[in-house]
């Protein structure tokens, strides 16, 4: 891996991990003991944390003090984490093994599983609202991009037309708007907020959500390739699970998927010119087009 990516990733991961470990400290006595003990199962079982990378990264580009965007970069990671929960329940993707481990409803019963998920989520919003910014009139635009990106509009949406597609085959305009939902939309958010975190203005709001855009498309295409040909072991969740669905892999094959990965990726990169140090974003954007986890 680019060396600068791999220490950047270690840094800001190991920060945002200690910061949303300490988030359950003060509840682990409560009566609701056993749904902090489920949201913090899935929470803190590792992932990449890709989301809240970019939150900081996005922030360190504009502002220098990358630190400061924990609330944003932590309320992104939790509504992510819910989405996953979520995703995972034998109604939707009725999977077995997530993030190296069983998946939440195989732990605590779906019902604990359904109300972490509704926790993380309402949770994220409590913890966005505590972002400090230099011009506080900023928090309202902040909490409103997580919102619709998060929500019917966005990551939600993109869900249910994921799963209410299963039965016929989509065009290729459908399968970039579901997947532009259902994983670009929380992307979208993750650099969104990482600007207005760091103080940055329209046109720096306008170039992140141009690269998110790039790299969320290259990201699921990403993902439904590994599905076919990555191993259970190394994503940490199942396999060959989504054959079902309506997939780029579905509709294109895996070789010209690698292309449309690499074409998508490009085009976030290009979207950088209104930030200067950009050697690591641009490495980051690269370094997931052949991702294997
Ligand atoms: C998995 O996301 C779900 C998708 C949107 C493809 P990640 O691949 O980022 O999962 P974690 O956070 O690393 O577990
Ligand atoms: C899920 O897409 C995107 C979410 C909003 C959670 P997938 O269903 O392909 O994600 P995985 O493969 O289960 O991680
Ligand atoms: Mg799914
Ligand atoms: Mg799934
Ligand atoms: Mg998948």
């Amino acid at each position: 891996m680019n060396e600068l990516v791999e220490r950047r990733n270690r840094e800001y991961r190991e920060f945002i991990e200690k910061y949303l470990k300490n988030y359950f400290l003060p509840f682990r006595k409560l009566p609701q003991k056993q749904l902090f003990e489920a949201m913090d199962y899935s929470l803190n079982a590792g992932g990449k944390r890709l989301r809240p990378i970019l939150t900081m990264e996005f922030c360190r580009l504009c502002c220098g003090d990358w630190r400061r965007a924990a609330p944003f970069a932590s309320a992104v990671e939790m509504i992510h984490t819910y989405s996953l929960i979520h995703d995972d329940l034998p109604c939707m993707d009725n999977d077995d093994f997530r993030r190296g481990r069983p998946t939440n409803h195989k732990v605590y019963g779906e019902a604990m599983a359904i109300l972490a998920g509704d926790a993380l989520l309402t949770d994220a919003f409590t913890v966005a609202a505590s972002q400090k910014l230099d011009d506080p009139g900023m928090l309202a635009l902040g909490i409103g991009v997580l919102g619709e990106n998060a929500g019917s509009l966005g990551m939600v949406g993109g869900q249910v037309l994921d799963i209410s597609s299963e039965t016929r085959q989509l065009t290729e305009q459908e399968v970039l708007d579901i997947q532009s939902r259902k994983t670009g939309a929380l992307i979208n958010a993750a650099c969104v907020l990482g600007v207005i975190a760091g103080g940055g203005g329209e046109a720096k709001i306008a170039a992140a959500a141009q690269y998110a855009a790039g790299i969320g498309l290259a990201f699921q295409i990403r993902d439904d390739m590994l599905d076919v040909i990555g191993t259970a072991e190394e994503m940490g969740k199942g396999v060959g699970t989504d054959a079902a669905k309506n997939t780029f892999v579905k509709l294109y094959g895996l070789e010209t998927c690698e292309k449309l990965v690499q074409k998508y990726t490009e085009l976030a990169i290009q979207a950088l010119d209104v930030f200067e140090d950009t050697e690591y974003l641009i490495a980051l954007a690269r370094e997931l087009t052949g991702r294997t986890v």
